[in-house]
C-alpha cells in the first residue's frame, strides 16, 4: 500500500515533483483557472506574478508560460520545496511565509495560492487573505484554489476544508472583489461520497483527496489518467469556460480582483 505523505514530511515534495505535471488532476485544475485568467488577462502584457505557497514550482512555471506574465515570483516556507524548484526554472524564489509576505504593497498584478490557506493555524487564513491584497496591485487578480466541505450534512467533516459561502466571506471581508467563484472535483467527489455512504461501520470512510486515501499522489494508470484527464476537462470547460458554479466538489476555486483605489 502507498504511504500516506503530508507537507510536513520532505518525501512530499519529492512525490509531487514526480507526478503533479502529468496528473489529471493538478492539469485539470489548472485548466479551469487558466480559463478564467484568460479572460480576466486579456490585452495584458509584462505582468509581474506571485505564486504563494509554491511547492516544488508547478504552478509558477505554468504562469511563466502565459503570454500577459513577464516576471514570476514563487515563495515557499519550506527549504525542500524551493530545492525541487530551483531545479526546474530560474526565476526568484523566497522562502516566506502567507502570514507575512515579504514584498512591498501592490507589487504584483498576478497571485496564484494553491492549497495553502488549510494549511495555516487558526485564523491564519484572514491574515494571509489580508496579505495577498496588501502585496496586488489595485485592479489585479488573485487565483486561489482550497480544499473543500462534504457536500451534505451527512460528510464526514474535512479537516481545514471550507465552504465555499465562507471562503467568498473571508475574501470579501478583506476587500477583495470575487469575480468568480465555485467548486471543482465534483466527480470524484461523488463516487467517494457514494463510496462513504455504502462503506460499513469501521471500514473507513470516503477520503478528503482525489488521488485516494489522504495525499497518496501517485500517478494512476495510464488509461485511468486519460480518462480523469477527460473529466477534469470537461469540468474545466463548464465551470471555467461558461463560469458555471458547481454544487460541490474536493476543491474550492476562487477568482477575486483587487478593487482600483
Ligand atoms: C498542498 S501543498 C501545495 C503546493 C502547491 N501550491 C501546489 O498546488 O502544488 C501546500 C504548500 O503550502 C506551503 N505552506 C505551508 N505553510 C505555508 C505558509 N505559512 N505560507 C506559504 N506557504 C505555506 C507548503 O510548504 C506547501 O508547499
Amino acid at each position: 500500500m502507498t504511504a500516506v505523505l503530508t507537507i510536513e514530511q520532505p518525501a512530499y515534495f519529492d512525490r509531487l515533483a514526480e507526478v503533479e505535471a502529468a496528473h489529471w488532476w493538478s492539469r485539470g485544475m489548472w485548466r479551469l483557472g487558466a480559463h478564467w485568467l484568460d479572460a480576466a488577462l486579456r490585452g495584458c502584457q509584462g505582468l509581474a506574478a506571485l505564486d504563494v505557497g509554491c511547492g516544488t514550482g508547478q504552478t509558477a512555471l505554468r504562469l511563466a508560460c502565459r503570454p500577459e506574465v513577464g516576471s514570476v515570483v514563487g515563495l515557499d516556507p519550506s527549504a525542500e520545496a524551493l530545492a525541487h524548484a530551483r531545479r526546474r526554472h530560474t526565476f526568484p524564489l523566497v522562502r516566506g511565509s502567507a502570514l507575512d509576505l515579504p514584498f512591498n504593497d501592490s507589487k504584483f498584478d498576478v497571485i496564484t495560492c494553491f492549497d495553502v490557506l488549510q494549511h495555516l493555524p487558526q485564523d491564519g487564513d484572514r491574515r494571509a487573505v489580508g496579505e495577498l491584497h496588501r502585496v496586488l496591485a489595485p485592479g489585479g487578480v488573485a487565483l486561489v484554489r482550497s480544499n473543500a466541505q462534504g457536500w451534505t450534512s451527512a460528510s464526514p467533516a474535512v479537516e481545514g476544508g471550507y465552504r465555499l459561502g465562507d471562503l467568498v466571506k473571508l475574501f470579501e471581508a478583506s476587500g477583495f472583489t470575487v469575480r468568480h467563484a465555485t467548486h471543482a472535483n465534483c466527480l470524484p467527489a461523488l463516487v467517494q461520497e457514494l463510496r462513504g455512504r455504502l462503506a460499513r461501520p469501521g471500514r473507513g470512510g470516503p477520503s478528503s483527496h482525489p488521488s485516494g486515501g489522504g495525499l497518496k499522489i501517485q500517478l494512476p494508470h495510464p488509461w485511468v489518467n486519460r480518462v480523469m484527464g477527460g473529466v477534469a476537462t470537461a469540468e474545466a470547460v463548464v465551470a471555467g469556460r461558461l463560469s458555471t458554479r458547481l454544487p460541490f466538489g474536493h476543491s474550492t476555486m476562487l477568482l477575486v480582483s483587487r478593487r482600483h483605489d
